[in-house]
């Protein structure tokens, strides 16, 4: 039997064939696993003499079977690698020129939307300390919230004041801005933000954009009006409807989600219509938004007697893939220029 497994393990021409001889020999079915099974039949002096032996035999078979399962895939490894060979000694036919991503072509058309509604850009740390992520957001130590931000902390250093972190949303900006400039306030402020997290649609690190208002007599309406400006000025399109739906974030009050309507066209989700006019449609959520919460304005140092304002945040990628029909998020971060090419972001 030794010599029959040992052959055929060495024989196998693929990771296939070798599993199937795995299976013929260590599944539950399998020969090796068979005479395992005879053992608690025996009397104590047979076993004595035929443990060791079926023993030896299973060792030798995983054995032989994890030698040929790395031959096997070092082959496949340098088949690839022959296969996808770059020759260096090639002439280069021009040089390709660069081109924008998609990610940062979104946030310059965003830039330059706000930038026509009187909002400025603004900037602040990716590494953040807790109070400007969390707690100035009136997201204490305690609060729930901070279990759904999935926050990649760094080790806490000896005689530091505050634990640092990678910043989970672009929100901490609305904090140093307001902490640094006097009102009236009105800001964009788009970068990267993490949280550990990664799927089809997350990826571990991400874009947002943040919107910031702060000033005299700031409503609900203004923040609508924008959201709305702003969805037609980037979809392109007159007939974006927009549902403001009440929902919490710790550091506005009130606090919505903002949908959009979409049409579905030949099965893909087009960004416009009505679904309230039309069989053929839906919502999406595409941003989160509010009232800043008078405790964040206070933690600011500013009087939200005086002052008010409204907020919102999104996600850019997402708004890429929304506006440019790309299903896979991850393939953003891959770099891969064909992907790049097929979206027409590549020369
Ligand atoms: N910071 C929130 C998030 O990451 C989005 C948000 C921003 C909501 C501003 C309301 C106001 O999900």
């Amino acid at each position: 039997l030794r010599g029959d497994l040992i052959a055929a393990i060495d024989a196998a021409a693929g990771l296939d064939a070798l599993e199937a001889v795995r299976v013929h020999a260590l599944g539950k079915q399998g020969a090796v696993t068979a005479l395992l099974k005879t053992l608690g039949g025996m009397s104590p002096d047979e076993r004595q003499a035929q443990g060791p032996r079926i023993h030896a035999l299973r060792e030798a078979v995983t054995a032989a079977l994890a030698t040929r399962k790395a031959a096997l895939e070092a082959a496949a490894l340098d088949a690839r690698l022959a296969s996808e060979t770059v020759d260096m000694t090639l002439p280069v036919d021009g040089v390709a020129p660069g081109s924008i991503h998609p990610v940062s072509q979104v946030m310059d058309e965003l830039a330059e939307i706000f930038a026509d509604l009187g909002f400025a850009v603004a900037t602040g740390p990716e590494i953040e300390d807790d109070w400007h992520n969390f707690t100035a957001l009136n997201i204490p130590e305690t609060h729930p919230a901070r279990a759904m931000h999935d926050t990649f902390y760094f080790p806490e250093a000896e005689g530091a004041e505050q634990r640092m972190l990678l910043r989970t949303h672009t929100s901490p900006v609305q904090i140093r801005t307001m902490v640094t400039q006097k009102p009236p306030i009105r800001i964009i402020a788009p970068g990267r933000v993490y949280r550990s997290d990664s799927d089809a649609t997350h990826t571990p690190m991400f874009h947002q954009i943040e919107g910031l208002v702060i000033d005299k007599g700031i409503t609900l309406g203004h923040l609508k009006w924008t959201l709305e400006t702003f969805l037609k000025a980037f979809f392109e399109r007159d007939d974006i409807v927009l549902r403001l739906r009440p929902s919490y974030f710790p550091f506005t009050e009130p606090g919505a989600e903002v949908d959009v309507g979409y049409t579905l066209k030949d099965g893909k989700r087009v960004i416009g219509g009505d679904p309230r006019q039309s069989e053929n449609g839906g919502w999406m959520e595409v941003l989160g938004s509010g009232m800043v919460h008078r405790r964040v304005i206070e933690a600011c140092g500013l009087d939200p007697n005086e002052w008010q304002g409204f907020a919102f945040g999104t996600g850019v990628d997402r708004l890429a893939m929304l506006k440019y029909g790309m299903d896979d998020l991850r393939a953003f971060f891959d770099g891969d220029l064909r992907w790049l090419k097929h979206y027409g972001f590549s020369a």
